[in-house]
């Protein structure tokens, strides 16, 4: 009979191979393109229509990996990566990977692989802990935090007592059903409350202050109005640390707001989560305690590979009541506490407790509060180095690790200095809006990102303006 793999010999010469290309990669990462510059289609027609046959060697598929798969690659791991979230792995979260894989557990039940379970309870209380929040916080991991936002509404829409999960949304007597979130609230959240049929007008967008926080009295009015409309309150998201501003919506007073109308509060700290992990930061928690559910992604700025995102709630008993639903044959009866499966959409679920449990135990909460201290430091430092450049303004308060600006010439000259900077291939950053102002977003938030990286950013800008 044949089997896959008769082996492990091949296996091992090629895995020291690759781990020593990792090895090779991270020390060498600075001199690469950070943007990849193919073009569409690239990739894709380098290959053969159909797969091998006969099989190839490791050897083989680590030289097309290197010589058609590379040159698609934009690299998130390099430090002058300031895009989006500036989102990095790490070494000991790219091991954990590796275990994980090898392991190929899947923790549906505690049963199914008890680590797996308990570790995830283990790694989120110590997360929870490290971060400052309050200590009856449940907690789970699930890829990204646009999946861990909808399951956050759905057991609001739950816990609205209207048994939509027995009786649906259509066909009865329901009132049109509402969500607030500020203007600057990620996408994610509309996405998550149009999959849960609150529809696009059920989702209501706050305005937000000058400084791009969400106005509580604006909300107060929103409910006030659709309330007298006939409409159901049902949820409503805060935002720590946004999209394009890293701006902090007033957690509290949205919370005392949520309190007095029995809304649902879910807290999106998806980016700014992780810096509380450093005590000087745990002002963003402001008024958490109200929170129902808060959403922290350590994939975005704890130094866990991509995905690794972290549901916690005070009401698990409500996500449990939306989403359980156990057939015969994953029934157990042993006396485990917790079944991850219950608290969630997705019945398989991989090990990645692994890698949130190795990232802190490695490190150490110490050296990663310095290294969160330090990308924050070098945002300020870079706003105040633009401020200094002729014809340079900043379109929102800096905060954290994020910096919006713009050259006062105008759209095109701000756009055309992005698209330079980027075809150098020297950085990367991206752009945002802000009230209708097209400005440069540059996040810092790589492990491995020095002041000579930042620099080049006000060396462009600097260049920019010499030319003008
Ligand atoms: C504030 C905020 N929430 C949610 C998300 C979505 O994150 P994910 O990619 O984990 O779904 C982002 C992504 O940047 C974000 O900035």
């Amino acid at each position: 009979m044949p089997k896959l793999d008769p082996t492990t010999s091949e296996f091992r010469a090629a895995g020291h191979r690759i781990i020593d290309w990792i090895a090779d990669y991270l020390e060498n990462i600075d001199s690469r393109r950070v943007l990849s510059n193919v073009l569409p289609g690239d990739i894709e027609r380098q290959f053969a229509a159909a797969p091998s046959s006969q099989g190839r060697s490791y050897d083989e598929l680590i030289s097309d990996f290197e010589s058609k798969i590379l040159p698609g690659i934009t690299h998130w791991n390099h430090p002058s990566f300031f895009a989006y979230f500036s989102i990095t792995g790490s070494q000991a979260g790219i091991l954990a990977e590796l275990l994980s894989a090898a392991i190929n557990a899947n923790g549906m039940l505690w049963k199914t692989s008890p680590a797996l379970t308990e570790l995830e309870t283990l790694a989120l209380r110590w997360l929870r802990d490290a971060l400052g929040l309050p200590s009856n916080l449940f907690g789970i991991i699930n890829d990204t935090a646009s999946i861990n936002s909808f399951l956050a509404l759905a057991a609001a829409r739950e816990a609205l007592g209207l048994d939509i999960r027995g009786r649906g949304m259509t066909g009865r007597d329901l009132p049109p059903l509402r969500m607030y979130c500020s203007e600057h609230a990620h996408s994610s959240i509309e996405k998550g409350a149009l999959a849960l049929g609150f529809g696009a007008s059920g989702v209501v967008k706050i305005a937000s202050d000058d400084a791009f926080r969400m106005r509580a009295d604006a909300l107060e009015a929103a409910i006030r109005r659709d309330r007298a409309d006939g409409a159901l309150p049902c949820a409503v998201v805060a935002t720590v640390g946004t999209t394009s501003t890293a701006s902090v919506d007033p957690t509290r007073a949205i919370g005392a707001i949520a309190a007095r109308e029995q809304l649902w509060l879910h807290v999106d700290a998806s980016y700014a989560g992780s810096a509380t992990i450093d005590p000087s930061f745990r002002w963003l928690w402001d008024g958490v305690e109200s929170a129902d559910s808060i959403v922290v992604n350590p994939h975005k700025w704890l130094f866990t590979p991509i995905d690794c995102s972290v549901l916690y709630t005070r009401k698990p008993e409500v996500l449990r009541e939306t989403f359980s639903l156990v057939p015969e044959y994953l029934k157990t009866s042993d006396t485990a506490e917790v079944n991850y499966m219950d608290y969630g959409l997705q019945l398989g679920r991989r090990f990645r407790a692994l890698k949130l449990w190795m990232v802190m135990e490695h490190y150490g909460l110490d050296r990663l509060r310095a290294v969160i201290r330090d990308q924050v430091e070098m945002a300020t430092r870079l706003a105040a180095e633009l401020l200094k450049v002729p014809g340079v303004e900043l379109l929102a308060p800096p905060s954290l690790s994020v910096i919006v600006f713009r050259l006062k010439a105008g759209e095109e000259a701000t756009m055309s200095l992005l698209e330079r900077m980027n075809a150098s291939g020297k950085l990367f950053v991206s752009h945002t809006k802000l009230r209708d102002t097209y400005g440069i977003r540059v996040a810092i938030g790589n492990g491995a990102t020095e002041w000579r990286h930042v620099q080049q950013i006000v060396d462009g800008v600097r260049a920019s303006a010499e030319s003008r």
